[in-house]
């Protein structure tokens, strides 16, 4: 909702209550930010976006973070899977100012259990202590 009020309010209050509160919470005292999705059609989760979309409010700017990773999975093994998520990560880092601290993507990912036939979860392991 791009009401606006939050930039018009003191302490950047949004109208809408709801569980982003919790998070603007925990973004407070975070020097990171990971995100993780699934593709659906190409395109991250509509749950995530909709968190992504609620940093359109200026208290974004009073919290710490500097580096921000991204994990995903997608069923398909095309080598174009990510390409336009990965677009819009890099276009975001840009806008918030952040560093990019890496990423995990796995293919083949279709149902529960796959990725842990794959690397990935040592990748995340290893993205994580390098960090
Ligand atoms: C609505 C929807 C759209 C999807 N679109 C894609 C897609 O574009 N490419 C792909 O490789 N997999 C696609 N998948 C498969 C999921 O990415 C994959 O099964 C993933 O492991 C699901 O994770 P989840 O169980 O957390 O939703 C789609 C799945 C759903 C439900």
């Amino acid at each position: 909702m791009g009401c606006n009020a939050c930039f018009k309010s003191k302490e950047n209050v949004c109208v809408q209550k709801d569980d982003m509160t919790l998070i603007y919470e925990k973004m407070a005292v975070a020097d990171m930010l990971v995100i993780a999705s699934p593709v659906y059609f190409y395109g991250l989760s509509a749950q995530l976006k909709a968190v992504i979309d609620r940093f359109h409010n200026p208290i974004r700017d009073t919290f710490p973070v500097k580096k921000m990773a991204l994990l995903l999975v997608g069923a398909a093994t095309l080598p174009e899977l990510f390409d336009s998520i990965l677009a819009q990560y890099r276009l975001c880092l840009n806008f918030f100012n952040l560093e990019d601290a890496g990423h995990v993507l796995v293919r083949g990912a279709k149902d529960k259990g796959d990725v842990c036939n794959t690397d990935a979860l040592d990748e995340a392991f290893r993205l994580g202590q390098g960090v």
